[in-house]
């Protein structure tokens, strides 16, 4: 496979959210999203310009940071586009590697490779741009065993805090919204810098509503373990939510990042509970679900009661169900996905989902 050749990813590393207010947003994700803190770096631990907090979910690992002051690159970065996803940092054999080699395909630096280290061992670390302001950090971790990197500190989750894991075992896919016509560009850049191959293509016909339309093309590397949609907005009669999201945060992003559990019904009955909003689809959606997806493990009244999505392509089935936005701004939101055997995304449901949203985008003015 192409991706081996140059570019060898071990798996997820993290992604790492720019926002206004680090330790309320650690504690939005663990109260509500069953996250628990796991590490932390700020005053206490010597920096002097930024707090960060490391939240964990099964292998999922987030790292909340916001700057202390307003010369912090991390509070400008919040100023401009909101709560966002700054770096979605992979884990790799050999960072050095990684690093030159995509500079040498045509990365841009975001940071040359760096060693640090303390009484757990060593990390080294450098990290590419990719689509707005959103980098890739390669990250190897190898010759290290604390809590997360270097100059962090452990945080011990209470009991009270474990109690509200939610299932949520693994990243599935992380989304980037560019703009209109640059889809194909950043296709491009995965290819070539990455060595990532293109998994699947849905074209503006496929996902269209009366009002907007889309198109996305699905990136795959490490093996299959990393996917990266792609989406630009279509022209349609009135704004996409593309569109939408690319006024609010001011460049391309992350839109969403989905997140495996291996009990959908159960996971997302406990997120309601904790406080997780979701898009709310339409009822005639489940009286015609049978008929489209034949026959699947879970009551469907269970699965309409909660809003939760079905879709089969020629593997398998899959269940699937998305937040509203997790912020003031129609940015970032996430996924909650349930893979049985179906490698695909949803597709059968974009249409509905879609339409879901755009009742949203309408409360909003943005339609
Ligand atoms: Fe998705």
């Amino acid at each position: 496979m192409a991706d081996a050749d140059f570019m060898p990813i071990k798996n997820w590393d993290h992604i790492e959210f720019y926002v206004g207010n680090a330790k309320q947003a650690a504690h939005y994700y663990c109260s509500t999203f069953g996250f628990v803190p796991v590490a932390y770096a700020g005053l206490e631990t010597g920096l002097r310009d930024r707090a960060s907090y490391v939240i964990q979910q099964g292998k999922i690992r987030f790292v909340l940071s916001s700057g202390l002051g307003p010369e912090s690159p991390i509070a400008q970065h919040a100023l401009l586009h909101g709560d966002g996803a700054k770096d979605i940092a992979l884990e790799v054999p050999d960072a050095e590697q990684a690093y030159h080699n995509a500079l040498s395909r045509g990365a841009k630096s975001a940071m040359e490779p760096t060693v640090t280290e303390d009484q757990h061992g060593k990390v080294k670390r450098a990290a590419i741009y990719t689509y707005g302001e959103t980098i890739h950090s390669f990250i190897e971790r190898s010759n290290y065993n604390g809590p997360f990197l270097p100059g962090y500190r452990a945080i011990e989750p209470t009991a009270a805090q474990l109690a509200r894991d939610c299932g949520l075992r693994a990243i599935d896919h992380v989304v980037g919204n560019v703009e209109l016509g640059k889809m194909n560009e950043w296709v491009k850049f995965y290819e070539d810098v990455m060595g990532f191959t293109q998994m699947i293509h849905f074209t503006d016909e496929a996902i269209s509503t009366e009002y907007s339309a889309l198109m996305s093309k699905v990136m795959e590397g490490g093996h299959g373990k990393i996917k990266f949609p792609i989406n630009e907005p279509a022209v349609g009669r009135k704004k996409s939510q593309i569109e939408e999201y690319l006024d609010y945060y001011r460049s391309p992003g992350v839109q969403h990042v989905a997140m495996i559990t291996g009990d959908i019904i159960t996971t997302v009955k406990k997120l309601t509970e904790q406080g997780v909003e979701f898009i709310q689809g339409i009822s005639s959606y489940y009286d015609e679900l049978e008929g489209r997806v034949g026959k699947i493990d879970e009551p469907i009244e269970e699965l309409a009661k909660l809003g939760i999505l079905v879709d089969r392509d020629d593997d398998g089935y899959l269940l699937q169900i998305f937040t509203k936005n997790v912020q003031d701004r129609p940015t970032v939101f996430f996924e909650i996905i349930q893979r049985k055997g179906a490698r695909g995304f949803g597709e059968g449901n974009f249409k509905a989902l879609f339409e879901a949203i755009e009742r949203e985008q309408a409360l909003r003015g943005n339609l």
